[in-house]
C-alpha cells in the first residue's frame, strides 16, 4: 500500500464496507488534543451531542445547538487526519422536515469539514435519512436508547429487555439500513436484541451498552478515562483520570502557595551571561 493511501482519512464507505469484518473502534472527541491521540487507534471519532454534558454540564443532550457541534467538530477535524469523523445533529435541528435536516447536515459538513453525521431515531427518521443519503450526506442513524428523547422516555432507561419490546426497535434499525444509513449505533437495548439486529442488517451496529456481537463499539472518552463522576452499568473504565487531574491540581495548589513553583528552569533570564 502507497504513503498516500495510508494516510487516507476513512470514510463512511469504508465503515460500511466493514460489516462482520475487523471490529470498528469509535469513541467521542470534542478537541483537538483529545482527537489526535484518538486518531491513531480509532477508526470512527464521534463528536457526539453528549459534549452538552461533558463539557456544558448540562443535564441532557436537548439543549445542545448546531452552532456548539460545527465548533467542536472543528477543532476535531484540526486535530485528526486519519480517522472517519461523525458530528451529531443536536435536537431541534433535523426533526421538523428532512428539508431542515438537509440544510442542518449541510451547514455541518461545509463548515466542519467532516466525513458524516449522526442522527438519533428510526422508523420515523427513515425518510429523512434517505433523502440525505440520496443527496451526499452519510448518515449514522442512533437507535435504541435515544437521549435526546429523554423527556419521552421518561429518563436513561436500557430498552429492549422484555421480547414483547424488541419489535419497533428491530423495525427501527431495518428502517435506517433499508434508507441507506452506512451504520447504526445500538444504545442500552438488551444484549441478545443487539446480537440479532445485528445478524439481521446489512450495514454495521456499533454499540453502546449493546453487544459484543456488534460490529463496532463506541464510548464516551470521558467515561471510559474515569473523568466523569458518574457512569451508566455499560461502561469499562480503562483509568481513573479524575483522581489523577485532583492530584496534580493539589500539588499545583500546594507548590504556588509555597512558592515552589514556578523553579528557575520555568523562568526567563535575561539576554547575556550576566544577572
Ligand atoms: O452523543 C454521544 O456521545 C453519542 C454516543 C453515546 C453514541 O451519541
Amino acid at each position: 500500500m502507497s504513503a498516500s493511501v495510508a494516510a487516507r482519512r476513512l470514510a463512511a464507505p469504508d465503515i460500511r464496507a466493514r460489516k462482520g469484518g475487523d471490529p470498528i473502534v469509535m469513541l467521542t472527541s470534542y478537541h483537538a488534543h483529545t482527537a489526535r491521540i484518538l486518531d491513531q487507534h480509532c477508526d470512527v471519532i464521534l463528536v457526539g451531542d453528549s459534549l452538552g454534558m461533558v463539557m456544558y454540564g448540562l443535564e441532557t443532550t436537548i439543549p445542545v445547538t448546531l452552532d456548539m457541534m460545527v465548533l467542536q467538530g472543528r477543532a476535531v477535524m484540526r486535530g485528526s487526519k486519519r480517522a472517519l469523523v461523525v458530528v451529531d445533529l443536536p435536537f431541534g435541528s433535523y426533526e421538523t422536515s428532512k428539508e431542515q435536516a438537509f440544510t442542518s447536515a449541510a451547514r455541518v459538513l461545509k463548515e466542519t469539514g467532516c466525513g458524516a453525521v449522526k442522527l438519533e431515531g428510526g422508523e420515523r427518521m427513515a425518510e429523512t435519512v434517505h433523502f440525505l443519503a440520496e443527496r451526499g450526506v452519510p448518515v449514522m442513524a442512533h437507535v435504541g436508547l435515544t437521549p435526546q428523547a429523554y423527556n419521552a422516555l421518561g429518563g436513561f432507561r436500557p430498552q429492549g429487555r422484555d421480547r414483547a419490546d424488541w419489535a419497533p426497535i428491530e423495525a427501527d434499525a431495518r428502517a435506517v439500513a433499508a434508507a441507506g444509513a452506512f451504520a447504526v449505533v445500538l444504545e442500552a437495548i438488551a444484549e441478545p436484541l443487539a446480537a440479532a439486529i445485528t445478524r439481521d442488517i446489512a450495514i454495521p451496529t456499533i454499540g453502546i451498552g449493546a453487544s459484543p456481537a456488534c460490529d463496532g463499539q463506541v464510548l464516551v472518552l470521558e467515561d471510559m478515562l474515569g473523568l466523569s463522576p458518574w457512569v451508566p452499568k455499560f461502561v469499562k473504565r480503562y483509568t481513573s483520570l479524575g483522581p489523577s487531574i485532583e492530584a496534580a491540581v493539589t500539588a499545583y495548589a500546594a507548590d504556588v502557595r509555597r512558592r515552589a513553583f514556578p523553579g528557575p528552569e520555568h523562568v526567563y533570564s535575561l539576554k547575556g551571561k550576566g544577572p
